[in-house]
Parts: C-alpha cells; sequence; structure tokens
C-alpha cells in the first residue's frame, strides 16, 4: 500500500509541475522566441526553421512570405504581382470580400488559401490585406 501512496505522490508532484509549466508557458515561449539567436554558432538548430507550432496566428506578412510570394511574387500564371499597382486595381475594385472570399475558396488558378492549409480564413484575409497594403 505504501507503495501506491508513494506513486500517487510522485503523480502529484509531477501533475503539479506540468501545471506550473502550462502557467508559464507563455512567459517561457517569448523568452525562447529568437529560435536562431539561442543556438549556437555551428550547431544544427542554428539552421532548423523556426517551429511550425508558432504563438497565435500568423502575421499576413508571414503567410504571405511562406506560400503567396511564390505565385504573386513574379506574378505566376497571371497572379496579380505584389508591388504592382495596376495589377491590383481591377482586383480591388471587386470589393475586399470578394478577394477574400476567392482567397479562401480559390479563383481560377490561384488554389484555395494559396495552398496554405494550415492557415485559417483570418489569416488568409490577413495576407490579402497585405498583399493589397503593398501593392498601391
Ligand atoms: C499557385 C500559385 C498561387 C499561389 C501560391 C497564390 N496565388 Fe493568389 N492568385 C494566383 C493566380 C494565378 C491568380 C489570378 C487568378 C485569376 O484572376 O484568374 C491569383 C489571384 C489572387 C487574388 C485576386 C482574386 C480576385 O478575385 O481577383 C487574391 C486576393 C489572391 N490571389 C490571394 C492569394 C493569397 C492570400 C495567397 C497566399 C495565401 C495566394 N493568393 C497564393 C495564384 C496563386
Amino acid at each position: 500500500m505504501s507503495h501506491m501512496k508513494k506513486l500517487f505522490g510522485i503523480l502529484f508532484v509531477a501533475g503539479l509541475v506540468a501545471g506550473s509549466a502550462v502557467a508559464q508557458n507563455d512567459e517561457v515561449q517569448t523568452r525562447i522566441e529568437p529560435v536562431g539567436s539561442t543556438c549556437m554558432q555551428g550547431e544544427e538548430c542554428a539552421a532548423a526553421p523556426a517551429p511550425a507550432v508558432a504563438a497565435g496566428p500568423k502575421s499576413g506578412k508571414d503567410v504571405y512570405t511562406g506560400f503567396c510570394t511564390t505565385c504573386h511574387g513574379a506574378g505566376v500564371m497571371g497572379a496579380p504581382k505584389f508591388g504592382t499597382a495596376a495589377d491590383w486595381a481591377p482586383r480591388t475594385s471587386k470589393g475586399k470580400d470578394t478577394l477574400y472570399t476567392h482567397a479562401i475558396s480559390g479563383f481560377n488558378a490561384m488554389p484555395p488559401k494559396g495552398m496554405c492549409a494550415a492557415c485559417s480564413d483570418d489569416e488568409i484575409k490577413a495576407a490579402v490585406d497585405y498583399m493589397v497594403d503593398g501593392s498601391k
């Protein structure tokens, strides 16, 4: 029986540790944010991409750089080019809501969510805003 007691004691302590780890998670996350800078030179982690589990939603810029630039950077397949106002004017004249819908659901050669399947609708909208604002 004392064996069980000891086991429960360990589980209880483990629970406390896990609990406080969750509470501190936010703080820890901000402290380790610049992943690259915590790596020693020559270590493999220095070259590793930022963890996919980001704290909070991706910014429009992040989504653009990660996905949309593939086509919108150079205007592939007739995609309106980032930074080219003449490409975007006929698009924005349709209204932002149409652009959001087309970016999320796809439009001709424009793939749904710009191939960022893991992006939320809001993240896609932020990327549209980023492109439109950067192409005036
Ligand atoms: C595989 C290439 C490709 C990728 C990746 C891509 N797009 Fe596009 N996008 C296109 C093409 C091509 C068009 C033009 C479609 C047309 O007008 O027929 C387009 C058009 C658009 C439009 C204008 C829609 C309209 O109604 O005129 C928006 C907004 C847009 N893309 C947003 C995005 C966003 C946001 C991303 C990244 C999350 C993205 N795209 C990624 C190819 C791409």
